[in-house]
């Protein structure tokens, strides 16, 4: 706009800060180019994507240019899980790890591993004997040590963070009776947060884990953490996995969430963000989608309809207006995936449904719940 048409504007009795305002308010289109998220929440917290290996080396046009383009930290979404990287007693796999370690020094990332003790995506012969039989306390405590000295001590100085501890905890708040669990004892996640600082003194740790919005889950993992901390063991943040429902968890319980583990003196990391759109409860693995089912448990299978879009991006925006009000405990929002393509919400709890839970469509185009989200930046 020239001077003139400014001044016309000026005469005609409209300021230019009014015209600004309506111009944004009007705007309801996919944000132009240029504008990123990391850019956009650069003074708030780091923005990343859970990324594999696929997404990275086949090209489909743009899972890779968006993940360069919005996000400075990455999480490698399986390859670094004991299954991918340590398949047999006497064998690693670090190939697929190393690509994404690479793609994310390349693009100056904050690089996250996840995650060195889980009791999901673990192969069975770690917890049993030459025998076939449970293994014991020691050997077990032994094949930690040596796994995450030879997997946390390969990336020292280059993976940034690790989930130490990967979802040890029932919703009532008592310890999970994982392998982990039944044969070290409760020590475990003691050990294995010392075993990580040994292999990598500089790498942030956390415990990470989903539902601790729910009070007596939250408590639970309070309750670990204290623990760590009056043991002298070095543990620096809790990640909240953030894979979230259309009503569940309130804005005012994710709020307390992020203010009692940050009174613990704390990061507070969203790990794996997600919005589930489809129905859950009743929800089970052993559901087949027959016709009946497809209409009850996977609506959306034609595309999600404008109002449901509408819906999604409202509650993206009221989630996001919680992590900007509490930027100084939130240390990274990291989004479970890049698109709603690749998604693990499309084939689970149950395979063959069609998800739509993050902020780029399947065809890497922004969504509404993107703008929403991108405008929740400027409340502070
Ligand atoms: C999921 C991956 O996204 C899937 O590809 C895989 O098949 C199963 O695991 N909590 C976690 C993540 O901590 O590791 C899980 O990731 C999702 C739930």
């Amino acid at each position: 706009m020239n001077k003139l048409n400014i001044k016309i504007l000026n005469i005609a009795g409209i300021s230019w800060i009014g015209i600004l305002i309506i111009i944004s308010f009007s705007y309801k289109g996919n944000a132009p180019e240029d504008i990123t998220l990391k850019e956009t929440f650069k003074d708030h917290f780091m923005i990343g994507a859970a990324v594999n290996k696929s997404q990275i080396t086949e090209d489909d046009g743009f899972s890779t240019p968006i993940v360069k383009n919005h996000f400075n930290t990455i999480t490698a979404e399986n390859e670094l899980k004991w299954e991918s990287v340590h398949p047999e007693i006497d064998e690693y796999n670090f190939e697929p790890a190393d690509l994404i370690v690479e793609f994310g020094k390349k693009n100056n990332m904050f690089i996250v591993g996840h995650t060195l003790i889980w009791h999901n995506q673990t192969p069975g012969w770690v917890f049993k004997n030459d025998e076939g039989e449970p293994a014991d306390r020691e050997t077990l405590l032994k094949r930690i040590k040596e796994h995450i000295q030879k997997v946390a001590g390969r990336y020292k100085g280059q993976i940034h963070g690790w989930d130490v501890v990967n979802e040890a905890l029932n919703e009532d708040g008592t310890l999970r009776q994982s392998p982990w669990m039944k044969i070290i004892g409760e020590d475990y996640i003691a050990k294995a947060f010392q075993f990580a600082h040994e292999a990598d003194p500089e790498a942030e740790l956390y415990y990470n884990d989903f539902s601790l919005e729910n009070k007596p889950k939250r408590e639970g993992a309070i309750k670990i953490i204290k623990k760590l901390q009056s043991q002298g063991i070095k543990i620096d943040g809790v990640g909240l996995q953030g894979h979230y429902k259309m009503d569940w968890p309130s804005a005012a319980q994710l709020d307390s969430t992020i203010k009692d583990f940050a009174a613990l003196g704390f990061k507070v990391l969203i790990t794996e963000l997600d919005i589930d759109v489809l129905p859950y409860k009743d929800i089970t693995a052993e559901i087949t989608l027959n016709m009946e089912m497809q209409e009850k448990y996977n609506p959306y299978k034609d595309g999600l309809p404008d109002s449901m879009q509408v819906s999604l991006a409202q509650r993206y925006k009221d989630l996001f207006e919680v992590f900007v009000e509490n930027k100084n405990s939130v240390d990274r929002v990291t989004f479970w995936g890049i698109t709603d393509k690749d998604s693990w919400l499309n084939y689970w709890p149950v395979r063959g449904r069609k998800n739509y839970p993050l902020l780029f469509d399947r065809s890497g185009k922004p969504k509404p719940a993107f703008d929403a989200v991108l405008e929740t930046a400027k409340i502070y």
